[in-house]
């Protein structure tokens, strides 16, 4: 028999509260009676960060601060002004927390320990890239931040050694999507949650549990004009896809492509080419996390034909190739690699 909660007066049931993203957090760490409380700080944290990344970003334009500056970050990409501003709030907002024991951003050349363990609890590193798709900002289009939090190796020599851990390892993982709202998409490693920001009250609130993806969906979602330089593979799955009625979409921003993705099904795709051979996003900041997400959601994301995540990091800045998305847009993808 179905249990059917009691409706009130206006038709709504128990199940109909609002739950932010805190709520959820705190919910989430009472089923592990072990659980510290620390998690609940870095979301919280990167909450934060998200709202105050929004805000700026809504007012980018009257406050002077789009465009380019002058200089490159360490792989040589023209930084916007708001990639330094967004990674300031991330480091700012993150810098306190109590549970944080490295935090690594794509902006940044190294990792930075923010504290030496003195027998605290200084458990976690957080990886972020503090704005994808940045280059969209100067023309209004989606933008986002990913995050990926690890378990601090308390045995690694250096901060970048307890970094190189396989995306299996990540204890959760997520996105903040820039858009028409403003979306906070997690996994902490069962099942993904979707949150959005109310603005008039400050808060995420929970807007769907366990996010699944559809299990096909008729769009590719890779930048095209590299096409010449993909692996003959990839050419041979797009002149597939384009003879069985598939549809192209793609914005520069991958947060906002495989978001789409996760709601609507299709493959996102970001192959080697001739001037990146190695594919241009960043495995542990860009890839592991939407890869984690992906697949807590019941997608797939392979490097070629290897699960993303169980690929060994060599370095912070890695570069990784990657596709992603329903199960059966990848598996469509991958046997044409062969
Ligand atoms: P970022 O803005 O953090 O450097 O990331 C941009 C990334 C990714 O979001 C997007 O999918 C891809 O670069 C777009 O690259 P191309 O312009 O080469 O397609
Ligand atoms: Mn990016
Ligand atoms: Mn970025």
């Amino acid at each position: 028999m179905v249990d059917t909660p009691p409706r009130s007066k206006s038709g709504l049931t128990t199940r109909d509260n609002l739950t932010t993203l805190q709520t959820h957090i705190l919910a989430e760490e009472q089923k592990y009676p072990e659980a510290s409380g620390t998690f609940s700080w870095i979301l919280s944290a990167l909450a934060l960060s998200a709202k105050v990344i929004a805000d700026k970003m809504r007012r980018a334009r009257i406050h002077d601060v789009l465009g380019s500056l002058d200089s490159d970050n360490v792989q040589g990409e023209r930084q916007q002004k708001l990639d330094v501003i967004a990674n300031e709030i991330l480091l700012r907002c993150l810098g306190t927390r109590s549970g944080v024991a490295i935090v690594a951003s794509e902006e940044d050349e190294n990792p930075t320990l923010i504290q030496r363990e003195t027998g605290g609890e200084r458990p976690y590193c957080v990886l972020f890239d503090p704005l994808d798709g940045s280059s969209n900002l100067d023309t209004c289009g989606t933008v986002g931040t990913i995050f990926s939090i690890l378990r601090h190796d308390r045995r690694a020599q250096s901060p970048e050694a307890s970094i190189l851990q396989k995306g299996t390892e990540q204890a959760a993982a997520g996105y903040m999507l820039y858009g028409s709202s403003t979306v906070f998409v997690l996994t902490t490693g069962t099942g993904v949650s979707m949150f959005v920001l109310d603005p008039s009250i400050g808060s995420f609130l929970l807007v769907q549990q366990n996010v699944r993806i559809p299990a096909a969906g008729k769009t590719y979602s890779v930048n095209e004009g590299n096409r010449q330089s993909f692996p003959q593979g990839y050419q041979r799955y797009l002149d597939w896809a384009q003879s069985n009625g598939y549809s192209s979409r793609y914005s520069g921003a991958m947060v906002a492509d495989v978001h789409r993705i996760l709601l609507r099904g299709g493959v996102f795709l970001y192959p080697p080419t001739k001037k990146s051979p190695e594919g241009k996003l960043r495995q542990l900041y860009e890839v592991n996390p939407m890869a984690m997400i992906i697949e807590q959601a019941g997608g797939k994301a392979v490097s070629g034909t290897t699960r993303v995540l169980e690929s060994q990091p060599k370095a912070l800045h890695q570069r990784i190739a990657c596709c992603m998305g329903s199960p059966d847009e990848v598996d469509h993808v991958v046997r044409h690699l062969g």
